[in-house]
């Protein structure tokens, strides 16, 4: 037998540790680079190394271990890939791809060019540039870099939102009338081939801009999950790169579908995945990055994805209440993503609850928000 397959994965959180957990299912070697000590993959990958995915000679070091590598975060020392990638190392995502989506402002302009339908925008330099665009009111303010979560958005209605605006690069984008926000994730592998997941309705919590709960497939018209389908592999096939994807998009008021933003990467929307799709995201993922036929997307069952978050008032040493009332429902996965200290607002796990009726599913969700808690 051929020596297992070294796949390199950039960032410990739990998209990583989701993936290996797939990882585990083949003859793979795993390795992991993130900082600190022990991120959520680092327990379950085979080799461990403690590093900043930011800096060029971490990054290039670590990617000379490895057959193929992948990343979890986008926010990645991408000169080093490029290097990586010249000497002939698979990447993917391409970083030529990463490049395009690490940038919020380049991801937009990228949109324009290809004639992808995103709502209209500005870049600006800085803060007091917005004066110059009040006519353009209202609008999503967001960081060119770095931001995630929600963290590194702001909404200025009018001149009085001023105050809380970012003064760095940014993108300033028409505030959509929004009627869904919908997440359509597309596999592509080295052989130009596709995989398009159904979409997914996202709901969200207004105090934290995170995802709240997320239903999969969304409550659409087949004519509606076509055209978000459609429009999903039309970004993937400009960014012409292997890897999965996931693209948010708007349903506006006007029923007009927008791209928001893409992620080159697994996404929080295709956690259900795990158990709702014949083949899960980080399974795809795993194909993907080993040159295997891609998976089956369809539907096993109707499914509802809460994220577990921490509560407001809580910051230290984990604490999960309620896992016994939720653990005794039927069809219900809890995730937790073993990170040792909870913070208000922070991502700590994941439930799933498979049903075929939405009045179940809701029934449920509300039940396990009731009594499920993270605290400290
Ligand atoms: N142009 C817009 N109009 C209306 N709402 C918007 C707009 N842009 C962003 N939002 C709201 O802010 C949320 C976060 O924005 P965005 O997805 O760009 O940020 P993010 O920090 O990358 O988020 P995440 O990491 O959670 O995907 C969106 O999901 C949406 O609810
Ligand atoms: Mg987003």
């Amino acid at each position: 037998m051929k020596r297992a397959l070294r796949i390199g994965i950039l960032g410990g959180g739990q998209l990583g540790r989701m993936l290996l957990q797939s990882a585990a299912n083949y003859h793979v070697e795993t390795f992991v680079l993130e900082s600190g000590n022990n991120p959520p993959a680092s327990s379950v990958s085979h080799h461990f190394i403690s590093g900043d995915i930011n800096d060029y000679e971490t990054v290039y070091q670590f990617g000379k271990q490895v057959d193929v590598l992948t990343i979890e975060i986008e926010h990645v020392n991408l000169e080093a890939l490029f290097k990586l990638e010249q000497e002939g190392l698979k990447i993917y995502p391409r970083p030529s791809a990463l490049q395009i989506i690490k940038d919020k402002g380049l991801q937009k302009e990228f949109y324009k060019l290809h004639h992808i339908p995103t709502s209209p925008f500005y870049l600006i330099h800085r803060k007091h540039e917005l004066h110059s665009h009040i006519n353009f009111l209202p609008v999503a303010q967001k960081l060119r870099n770095g931001g995630y979560d929600g963290k590194g958005v702001e909404i200025l209605r009018e001149v009085e939102d001023f105050h809380k605006a970012f003064d760095a690069p940014t993108v300033i984008e028409k505030l959509v009338s929004i009627q869904k926000e919908i997440s359509v994730i597309v596999a592509r592998n080295v052989q130009g081939e596709t995989a398009i997941y159904p979409a997914v309705e996202m709901v969200f919590d207004p105090r934290y801009n995170l995802v709240d709960f997320l239903v999969s497939p969304a409550e659409l018209t087949a004519e509606q999950n076509s055209r978000a389908q459609k429009l999903a592999l039309d970004v993937i096939n400009a960014l012409n790169s292997p890897g999965i994807f996931a693209v948010e998009m708007f349903l506006n008021t006007d029923d007009e579908i927008l791209v928001n933003e893409t992620a080159p990467r697994t996404h929080n929307s295709g956690h259900q995945s795990i158990e709702g799709n014949y083949c899960s995201q980080y399974d795809m993922q795993m194909r993907v990055l080993q040159g295997f036929p891609l998976g089956d997307t369809e539907t096993v069952k109707p499914s509802l994805m809460l994220n577990l978050i921490g509560e407001p008032d809580f910051t230290g040493p984990v604490i999960y209440q309620g896992l016994n009332e939720v653990l005794a429902l039927k069809d219900v996965y809890v995730h937790l993503y073993g990170k040792h200290e909870t913070k208000p607002g922070r991502k700590m796990g994941h439930v799933t609850i498979l049903g075929d009726d939405k009045e179940e599913l809701l029934r449920k969700a509300e039940f396990i928000k009731l009594h499920l808690k993270v605290v400290a």
